[in-house]
């Protein structure tokens, strides 16, 4: 076991880490006698009956002496509906319709706290009509490859801007009545063969890199409830993985909350001792088998003891909804709605505009919109988590609305939609283009004023379960798109997508391109709010849009997707989300990038990309100026000029990296050391302040196997993305 031993220099360097910052006791501690008193009239049957799941999502409570059961929301982008207690089937109620929230990449392509905390709000708040008292969320592992199945749900490729979005989307949701868990911990980065991998990854790149937006919500948002992931780390299963559950996360970050597996995600006894709370969603081990362990003497009474201590502290914390309040009015409202359209507004991303955005209707009066995606909702698909949502406003929905008296607008298909079914399968979804629905948008488009094409992928491609193969557009959308110029050189494009895609046809050929994610209930309102030019766009790139795949660090070193011993193959894809025999599966993923991750990697080995981590155009200029840096002994301070020099109102988002120049530890070019969202009136001038705390500064020292901030230089690029800086100033970290 790893101890934080950090010698006295160094100590005295991390003394001015603004730990005020830290939450200083947890909100879950303010119950403990009464704990002590309800436990001491349990049986250890009632206690182990606490530690698995009862139905598919909901764990006992303590019935004897009036304590409800814990109700889990599955989410983390909308509450999902009801379900027969010990299935996945929907029970189909009326009332249980939620509101479809933009997906994780979406959300952080805002780069605002505040619409991470309203995001929390509003899931919060209809879990509570839905009688919830945790939700499975927020999804916060770091994006390590592009081709991650989960990439949609989760944030960014950059530790900074996860932790602080994921803090506030903790902070609103247990504002609101709700328990938040995180997920999934740690290091499920890959979706193929996750329930048995073994991550093999440096401490510093766990420490700097993977954990930051899971100790940042425990630490700064005082966050109750963690999922531990399915993938081994280091040689142990996370669901009973001690230094994980209790060395890190308890002892290092002070968590008091609970620990739940995920769903089949639970190995062995071992598991209680080591940190776990709930085995979800059944009893397979911590029911009789962990009953027979305590009597054999094999795990201890004082573990079992303290795990349901914890669960209570969580319990006593959310005040139970009665059922008969739960699902008696509709889940999805129109304040949450208002959210979901918020949060989409601010994330929609312009990639490149030569002259086509916004749409001038006086010059384009035809406008034909290509493509499947522009009618399709995104929900749900795949496997896993999905909102049976109470409406979901499509781009072609959108644009009609908006357009309605202004154009004339017409749709063609284009490219076939990847199904349910072509997944089931396993049909790839890089194919050849349906002849005959591309020739029908080539008649539309050479007929038209103006093309929206509305490309990428839906929720059949980026699935929970398994990785996509590569990130090429799907569907032959690349050919479709070719042909589309060759009869009309006026394209949008919008990429529908939760991930990076290889953009680079379209990029050649479409004058204006935007990213426009899973985008929520109200993404297509949003989208064309952007594309008439009703709101400027202001998203801005949560990861690195590469120029190929092969570029990405865990690509280019080889380790990525892993390689299976010849023969071998069958069972590996017959064993893909199958719980039977995993425990004898040997397979590592070697995390050889370490520390760079994304940008960091790209920067730091000079490749270029497509689109740079932070890049996101508006309809109008910002100029950048007077950059003062004041060093004091909690951080850096940094103040600047902002001046919107266009015509309209819009948001630009300040990016602030920094480079250590004298480090004596490998160091990537640069990192997010901060940033802030900024709205700025038409010709208007504003100053902007940003503090970042020391704790930015910090890096995982390997030879005192703890933190350490380095004094001495720092540079400060001040700038619209990660390659657009704008100002650079220097100051000495105290
Ligand atoms: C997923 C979790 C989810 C759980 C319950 C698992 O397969 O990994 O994120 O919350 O199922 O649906």
């Amino acid at each position: 076991m790893k101890k934080t031993l950090i010698p006295a220099l160094l100590l005295l360097a991390l003394s001015g880490c603004s730990p005020e910052a830290d939450v200083k006791e947890s909100a879950l501690m303010k119950n403990e006698d009464r704990i002590t008193e309800i436990m001491s009239a349990m049986t250890l049957e009632e206690k182990v009956a606490m530690l698995h799941g009862k139905h598919m999502f909901s764990s006992e409570g303590v019935p004897a002496q009036g304590i409800a059961d814990i109700e889990y929301a599955d989410g983390p982008f909308g509450i999902r509906e009801e379900m027969e207690p010990h299935s996945w089937n929907s029970i189909h109620l009326d009332t249980d319709s939620a509101t479809f929230f933009p997906t994780g990449s979406a959300l952080a392509a805002t780069w605002s706290d505040e619409l991470a905390r309203e995001y929390g709000k509003g899931m919060s708040i209809e879990a509570r009509l839905r009688g919830k008292d945790m939700i499975l969320g927020p999804a916060i592992n770091i994006q390590r490859v592009p081709t991650g199945g989960r990439t949609y749900e989760y944030f960014s490729e950059d530790p900074l801007l996860s932790s602080v979005l994921a803090t506030e989307y903790v902070l609103g949701v247990q504002e609101n009545g709700t328990a938040v868990c995180l997920k999934h911990y740690a290091l499920n980065n890959q979706e193929d063969h996750r329930g048995y991998v073994d991550v093999q990854v440096s401490e510093r790149a766990m420490r700097e890199i993977y954990l930051p937006p899971f100790e940042m919500s425990v630490r700064k948002g005082d966050a109750w409830g963690v999922m531990s992931a399915y993938n081994k780390v280091r040689g142990y299963w996370c669901s009973e993985n001690k230094e994980l559950l209790t060395d890190i996360l308890r002892d290092d970050w002070g968590f008091k909350g609970v620990v739940i597996s995920d769903w089949g995600g639970t190995h062995s006894v071992k598991a209680v001792e080591a940190g776990l709370n709930v085995e979800m969603p059944g009893a397979s081990h911590l029911g009789k088998t962990l009953l027979d362990s305590l009597e054999a003497g094999v795990v201890s009474v004082e573990a079992v003891d303290q795990r349901v201590r914890e669960l209570l502290r969580v319990r006593l914390a959310v005040e139970p909804v009665p059922a008969e309040k739960a699902n008696v009015e509709m889940t999805s409202q129109a304040p949450q709605q208002k959210i979901a359209y918020d949060v989409a507004a601010h994330s929609v991303v312009l990639l490149k505009n030569e002259g086509l955005l916004p749409i001038d209707t006086q010059k384009h009066k035809k406008i034909a919109v290509i493509g499947d995606n522009a009618v399709q909702t995104q929900s749900l698909g795949g496997v896993g988590a999905g909102v049976k949502t109470l409406y979901e406003v499509t781009p072609l929905a959108g644009l009609l609305s908006r357009l309605e008296g202004k154009a004339e607008v017409t749709y063609a298909q284009g490219y076939a939609k990847y199904t349910a079914e072509d997944r089931h399968r396993r049909m790839p979804a890089v194919r050849e283009p349906d002849q005959k629905l591309m020739e029908e948008a080539v008649e539309l488009a050479g007929k038209s004023d103006l093309v929206i094409f509305v490309a990428g992928n839906n929720r059949d491609i980026e699935t929970e379960g398994s990785d996509r193969t590569n990130i090429m557009l799907p569907m032959g959308q690349d050919e479709l798109i070719k042909a589309l110029a060759a009869v009309n050189p006026n394209i949008v494009t919008v990429v529908v997508t939760g991930a990076p895609a290889d953009l680079r046809v379209v990029k050649e050929v479409s004058p204006s391109v935007v990213v426009s994610w899973f985008n929520g209930s109200e993404g297509g309102n949003a989208l064309a709010d952007i594309l008439v030019g009703n709101i400027a766009p202001s998203g801005k790139l949560p990861f690195t849009f590469p120029v190929q795949l092969e570029d990405n660090p865990a690509y280019a070193l080889g380790v990525f997707p892993q390689k299976i011993d010849e023969g071998n193959e069958d069972i590996f894809v017959n064993l893909v989300n199958r719980r039977r025999d995993r425990n004898s599966i040997k397979l590592e993923a070697d995390y050889a990038e370490d520390i760079f991750v994304g940008y960091r990697w790209y920067e730091s080995k000079k490749i270029p990309v497509l689109y740079p981590f932070g890049h996101g155009l508006s309809y109008v200029d910002f100029e950048y100026s007077d950059l003062a840096l004041k060093s004091t002994s909690k951080g850096v301070k940094l103040s600047l000029t902002l001046t919107n020099s266009g015509k309209m109102d819009a948001d630009e988002v300040v990016q602030v990296y920094a480079s250590r120049p004298e480090s004596a530890v490998i160091r990537p070019e640069k990192e997010l050391a901060g940033f802030q969202r900024v709205t700025v009136k038409a010709g208007e001038t504003r100053s902007v302040e940003i503090d970042i705390d020391k704790e930015v500064f910090r890096h995982w020292d390997e030879a005192s196997d703890g933190w350490a901030v380095e004094p001495g230089a720092a540079v400060f690029h001040v700038g619209s993305s990660s390659d657009d800086i704008r100002l650079t100033g220097k100051t000495r970290i105290k």
